[in-house]
């Protein structure tokens, strides 16, 4: 606590001008972008991704080609996992949060998994805007990929599984069933980045359904595999090979993977972060943020990000000496209450 005051007192000057020495940068950059990326926590994101990962330049993305792409060295040996593995499944289930169902997906995992028949897990939509899981469920459909929402906390819709999963492979079930194979196991790969759900989800469908693990020998030697039986189908769940990792193709993603949690806060700059999160919330102020801390949309609209995180501390009061707002601690609350929904359900990308 004395650090942060310390911290605060001498930096609350120099901190509105960096940020809105980097507000009018990022404006005379990005005019017509609404995402001017915080350059700040990126770089110190890039930190940590350059000492766990191997660098590898993509120069097909001109429109990025400021950004380095990082590829972890184990990233290789989890795409080449998944890519062996797939012949052992007859499906993939794929986790995504429903916060963020652009940035918490791995597009290389389209190209990795081909044609095999897929369903995505909506996975904390608890969490998530309910009319923004909505249209994110009919672009997944006009795709031709099927989509379900699930909040494995409470486990609810955890019961669609099954019945999706039954769905996407009905062609195979139907030809299994011409030869006689009655009562052959659907088998699913579960894939997703790290921290959207998937232990959550084993665990809650273990619990659903009458479940056993078991690590097979021979070909599936040290796979991790979930034998389920759930209304008359049994579902043989084999757990993610490895870690996926997210790619940050842009600032955004990190970003988007920051404000939910799912980078480590520790690597980020949460004050940075927030004033970033509000931003956000410039485009379309949530209702029970601006209910909590006495702001109008109008407000929102026309206030600098550091001002409306000033009010938010002020009107929390969380001051340091001298009655400075302490915009430090104002940000980790405000970054914790997004996480948790107390700032409502909130969606950061659409389809
Ligand atoms: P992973 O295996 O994909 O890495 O993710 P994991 O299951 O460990 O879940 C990451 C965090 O997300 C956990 O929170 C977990 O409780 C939470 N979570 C998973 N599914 C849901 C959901 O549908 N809704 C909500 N609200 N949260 C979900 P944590 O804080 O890291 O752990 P814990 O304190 O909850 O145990």
């Amino acid at each position: 606590m004395a650090n942060t005051n310390k911290k605060n007192s001498g930096n609350i000057k120099g901190k509105r001008e960096r940020y809105s020495n980097k507000q009018n940068q990022n404006k005379s950059k990005n005019k017509n972008n609404k995402r001017n990326y915080d350059v700040k926590a990126q770089r110190m994101e890039s930190k940590r991704i350059r000492r766990e990962r191997k660098p590898v330049e993509d120069n097909s993305k001109s429109e990025n080609s400021q950004y380095i792409q990082w590829f972890p060295g184990h990233m290789t040996k989890t795409k080449r996992k998944i890519q062996s593995d797939l012949k052992l499944v007859d499906a993939v289930a794929e986790i995504i949060d429903a916060r963020i169902p652009v940035s918490s997906r791995n597009p290389d995992l389209t190209e990795l998994i081909g044609n095999k028949p897929r369903v995505i897990l909506m996975n904390k939509c608890d969490l998530a805007d309910p009319s923004s899981t909505k249209k994110w469920k009919e672009y997944f459909k006009s795709c031709g990929i099927r989509a379900i929402e699930l909040d494995c906390k409470s486990g609810v819709g955890i019961n669609n599984f099954v019945s999706a999963t039954k769905d996407v492979l009905s062609d195979k079930i139907a030809v299994w069933q011409s030869k006689g194979m009655v009562n052959r196991s659907l088998r699913v790969m579960i894939v997703g980045i790290p921290n959207v759900g998937k232990s959550t989800f084993i665990n809650r469908i273990s619990k659903t359904s009458k479940a056993k693990t078991e690590d097979r020998p021979g070909v599936t030697r040290g796979n991790q595999w979930f034998t389920l039986s759930s209304g008359g189908v049994n579902i043989d769940l084999l757990d993610t090979p490895g870690v996926l990792w997210p790619r940050f193709d842009d600032r955004v993603t990190g970003e988007m993977l920051a404000f939910t949690g799912a980078v480590k806060d520790d690597v980020t700059d949460s004050e940075m972060l927030a004033l970033r999160l509000i931003e956000y919330f410039k485009e379309s102020p949530p209702k029970i943020f601006c209910e909590r801390f006495d702001l109008t949309p109008e407000n929102i609209s026309s206030m600098p990000p550091l001002e409306i995180l000033e009010s938010v501390a002020k009107k929390r009061g969380m001051l340091i000496s001298g009655g400075e707002p302490d915009t430090l601690r104002a940000s980790v609350m405000l970054l914790d209450e997004f996480r948790s929904a107390k700032l409502g359900r909130l969606t950061l990308e659409l389809p």
